[in-house]
């Protein structure tokens, strides 16, 4: 068990956090978009432009061999963190985007049969629903969309039932909703596609930022997320997938690095990881990540956790209590994402009025078109957490909601 975390020091580590914005303090309530950077980790990044940049896996010179090994130890850190059981299952990915794609396009293309079917659910944002669409319309396996319940979870019922006939081959589900925060039960979804013979990618984007997540635990096939939700570098993601399945996957992009050899008349293919990485990766981008996932250790996840809950039963607490405002999702099991609407207010202006404020929110469909529709909304603000996030910058959401329901009245 971790300590209670010191916030004063926490927020002290963000350069950003200490700037005023148009005279007022900046209260960020968009982590779930983007979070904010730490020192540590924009130290890693300027220092290794300083004293070491080269390009990796290539030279043979001092500079590029210590990039290589400050680039490579970050897929040990990657692996730690999700307690892979090998390095060699972590790929380097640009984004949680590029993570299922390359699943989409490798797994879905040179494994999965026309005819098979691919399961998602209500809650996915595009990128966990436009690459299976593709996969669907250019290789004929079958799109299955698993419901949610009005509470926003997964409707494990409706769910099972997908599989009776045999015909699923892969699942690809969040592990945690972008808009109303629920977390899926990873585990019993895992359990159920493996009892029908399918394999699961989970899309832990955001789960990974606020939860210890260990793939061996759940026995999850794939796990994608992203550097910068996870208060690292935008550019850099992981793609976790067990090391059968990427061996048996076919490359996604050619080019330098995922190769063995090269002839015009045939090329082989490096050893996986370095089969799905084409051409020079985001190498600074890599060893910032390093610096944030040992950041994050550090921390811990039982403190990152506990902070989370807190702020998210205040949260709820605060903002269900104003007049007119609605929380949108209800899960037992959610963590720090608040989607709401207020009567009479559509999102965007809501949005506007609490920049005014100095309070940062993510207004419109949060790129979840299909699970806005089933909600019967167009778009929602919503107020999502970090690490820094305070109880005093949510009572100074929800007084200043206040405020924006007495203009609207
Ligand atoms: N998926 C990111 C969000 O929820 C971009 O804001």
């Amino acid at each position: 068990m971790n300590a209670p975390l010191d916030l004063t020091s926490i927020r002290a580590q963000f350069p950003i956090l200490a700037q005023k914005i148009r005279g007022k303090d900046l209260v960020f309530l968009d982590s779930a978009a983007s979070a904010q950077k730490p020192r540590a980790v924009i130290d890693a990044m300027v220092g290794a432009m300083e004293s070491q940049y080269a390009n990796i896996h290539r030279g043979l010179h001092w500079m590029s061999e210590r990039t290589t090994d400050a680039y490579e130890a970050t897929r040990d850190s990657a692996a730690r963190l999700l307690n892979a059981a090998d390095r060699h299952e972590i790929v380097f990915v640009r984004n949680s985007t590029e993570g299922i794609n390359l699943v989409a396009h490798s797994y879905g293309r040179g494994v999965l049969r026309p005819g098979q079917a691919v399961v998602i659910s209500e809650m996915e944002h595009h990128s966990n629903i436009v690459p299976w669409q593709m996969l669907r319309d250019d290789h004929g396996t079958e799109l299955r969309v698993a419901p949610i319940t009005d509470t926003g979870e997964l409707d494990m019922a409706a769910y099972e039932a997908l599989f009776a006939d045999g015909k699923v081959g892969l699942v690809a589900i969040t592990h945690m909703s972008n808009v109303l925060g629920s977390y899926t039960p990873a585990e019993r979804i895992i359990r159920i596609a493996h009892d029908h013979g399918a394999k699961v990618l989970l899309d832990g984007s955001q789960a990974v930022v606020h939860r210890r997540i260990d793939v061996q635990a759940l026995d999850a096939d794939f796990y994608v997320f992203t550097g910068h939700k996870l208060y690292g570098p935008t550019g850099i993601g992981v793609l976790y997938g067990k090391r059968e399945l990427l061996e048996a996957m076919p490359p996604w992009m050619g080019g330098g690095d995922m190769i063995s050899s090269v002839t015009y008349e045939r090329s082989t293919w490096a050893q996986v990881p370095h089969k799905f990485e084409a051409g020079t990766p985001a190498i600074l981008e890599g060893i910032g990540l390093n610096a944030a996932i040992k950041w994050v250790e550090a921390i811990g996840y039982d403190a990152i956790a506990a902070h989370e809950a807190a702020l998210t039963d205040h949260g709820l607490a605060r903002l269900s209590a104003i007049e007119g405002l609605t929380v949108i999702g209800r899960a037992q099991d959610r963590g720090g994402v608040i989607s709401f609407t207020l009567d009479r207010a559509h999102a965007h202006d809501i949005a506007t009025l609490l920049d005014r404020a100095g309070i940062a929110v993510r207004a419109g469909h949060h790129c979840a078109e299909p699970l806005m529709r089933r909600l019967g909304l167009e778009s929602t603000a919503r107020a999502s957490f970090g690490i820094y996030t305070t109880t005093a910058e949510i009572d100074f959401l929800a007084e200043t909601l206040t405020k924006v329901r007495e203009f609207f009245r």
